[in-house]
């Protein structure tokens, strides 16, 4: 009997199955109830009863073999292209969803693309600032509300530590390092504490531009700027300039651009003004030069910086910002790039 089983274990395993017809041509062959090894189950009582155990046991092998053998055929034959067995067929074609950036990262992209194009160094700063680097080196007053806990996310209560509030820090720690002209762009991650809403979010993300030369002036800034705006939004664009307030800049102004929606005809984008307002900028104040170890006689300098969620959101003309953070996949899908 022990030869039968041996040989039986061996037809099993030498038994191809590639259809359904071999499929039941196997499971008639070996387990129905006329197949060959229920019959050596009816055998099972002319062995010897000293040999029972150890015959039996072999049996039992053999019929959950063909068993098993049986199963696992019939899951691949079940599979769409019948090649593979368990798990992931990654052969499979790709559902409907392809991978793709986030329209933060597309977006940001983009940007630094633009200045790289320019001459400008990517660089990065920390996400936990101290107060040197955040506030008082960029010239904002002791008593600026900027500092207030309203705004700012301190770190366990230290009054020195602090989530950055703008990307404006990574302006001092590269000028901090001495070596001019510096010309850089720093985009990342930044924090404030305010109500979560279609306009306004805790995390959000800016690019900061400065430039540190002899003799910058605010021409150089504005031909700088009409280069960014007209490659980002198109050769139509206009741009203006308004005059406003930083510590850190003087003079200080905003910047629109002709809303690339209506071409300034006036739509809700622009809240029918025909403008945008995408960034703030203006010459670095000599207190800022000074502070970072450089002689504001011999140097200027000018700064800007935009936030990627408000440009992202006038490029693809969306209406809420937490759209940006929800990765629904229904919102990701939309956004193509390479
Ligand atoms: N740091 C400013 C903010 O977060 C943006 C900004 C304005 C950056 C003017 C600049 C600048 O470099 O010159 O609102």
């Amino acid at each position: 009997m022990k030869t039968k089983i041996n040989q039986l274990l061996q037809e099993v395993d030498a038994f191809v199955i590639n259809s359904k017809e071999r499929l039941e041509q196997f499971r008639l062959h070996f387990l129905s109830k006329k197949g060959v090894i229920p019959a050596l189950f009816n055998d099972f009582k002319l062995v010897a009863p000293d040999e029972r155990k150890t015959m039996g046991m072999l049996l039992n092998e053999l019929k959950n073999h063909a068993q098993e053998k049986l199963k696992a055929a019939q899951e691949t034959l079940d599979t769409p292209d019948g090649k593979h067995t368990k798990g992931i067929d990654i052969t499979l074609p790709a559902g409907r969803f392809k991978g793709g950036r986030h329209p933060i990262s597309i977006v940001r992209r983009e940007i630094n693309s633009i200045f790289e194009r320019l001459g400008y160094v990517i660089s990065e700063g920390p996400e936990i600032e101290d107060d040197f680097h955040n506030f008082s080196a960029l010239n904002f007053p002791p008593e600026h509300p900027a500092r207030d806990m309203q705004d700012t996310f301190f770190i366990q209560k230290d009054p020195d530590v602090a989530l950055r509030t703008h990307t404006s820090s990574v302006q001092v720690r590269v000028m901090e390092q001495g070596k001019l002209p510096v010309r850089i762009i720093a985009p990342g991650r930044v924090f404030r504490n305010e109500a979560i809403s279609a306009r306004a979010h805790c995390i959000f993300h800016q690019i900061e531009g400065l430039y540190v030369d002899k003799d910058v002036s605010f021409a150089d800034l504005k031909q700088t700027l009409f280069y960014f705006a007209q490659e980002f939004f198109g050769p139509e664009t206009k741009i203006r300039f308004r005059p406003s307030y930083f510590p850190f800049t003087e003079t200080s102004a905003e910047m629109d651009v002709s809303c690339n929606i209506c071409g300034g005809e006036g739509c809700n984008i622009c809240k029918y003004s025909g403008w945008v307002e995408i960034l703030g900028c203006g010459m670095v104040d000599p207190n800022v030069l000074e502070a970072c170890g450089i002689d504001s006689n011999t140097y200027t300098g000018f700064a800007f910086g935009m936030g990627i969620e408000r440009i992202a959101l006038v490029k693809y003309q969306i209406n809420d910002l937490r759209l940006f953070f929800e990765n629904d996949l229904r919102f990701l899908e939309q956004f193509e790039s390479l």
